[in-house]
């Protein structure tokens, strides 16, 4: 993520369509846009990882993020659990992008070793999120929780876990 994805990261975070099971409070201005992007790039240096854009690979163009985040607020009542996430410009949804990236990023992560637990989380009703994360990374559902108002599915998976699931694919 760089100073220079504030157009592309604008574009997708101010769209209602993309927030719909994010809370539903899209940015107003590319200065909230900025803030964000300063933010997660300070998580790498903090943290040492923090979700990484994706590009569409012949053209270099934003298409979203993707990755891991070591949460700081309380996700399902604890902090500092690493979750899994993507968010992407609707016009680029349904094009597998999600899929793909979520798995180079879980095959990154867990051959580095220093994580030994993913947790993914997604409001009840994201069908395209829940799939990816329970189907196809194969997550196991832990239990529900509220964020605010809207119920979300918790899952998690270890490293071992991961690792043994590719050797069969
Ligand atoms: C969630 C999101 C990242 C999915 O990205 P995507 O690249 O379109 O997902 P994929 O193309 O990899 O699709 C994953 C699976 O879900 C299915 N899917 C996609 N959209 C779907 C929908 N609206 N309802 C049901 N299933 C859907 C796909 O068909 C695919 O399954 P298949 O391979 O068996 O056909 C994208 O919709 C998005 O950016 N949404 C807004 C942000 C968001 O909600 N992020 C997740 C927060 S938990």
């Amino acid at each position: 993520m760089l100073p220079t994805d504030l157009e592309g990261m604008f574009e997708m975070d101010s769209n209602p369509n993309v927030h719909k099971y994010l809370g539903r409070n899209p940015v107003k201005t590319k200065e909230d846009s900025r803030k964000i992007i300063e933010s997660i790039r300070q998580q790498y240096v903090e943290k040492g990882i923090g979700r990484w854009v994706m590009e569409d690979k012949k053209t270099g163009k934003f298409i979203g993020w993707t990755g891991f985040k070591i949460n700081e607020e309380p996700l399902n009542g604890q902090v500092n659990l690493l979750d899994i996430g993507y968010r992407m410009l609707e016009s680029e949804w349904g094009k597998g992008y999600a899929t793909e990236s979520s798995f180079a990023c879980m095959d990154y992560l867990c051959e580095r070793g220093d994580h030994p637990i993913i947790y993914g989380a997604a409001v009840v009703g994201n069908d395209a999120s829940i799939k990816i994360l329970h189907e196809k990374l194969g997550m196991r559902y832990v239990d529900s929780f509220f964020w605010d108002d809207d119920e979300c599915y918790f899952y998690e998976i270890t490293r071992e876990e991961w690792l043994e699931r590719r050797k069969k694919q």
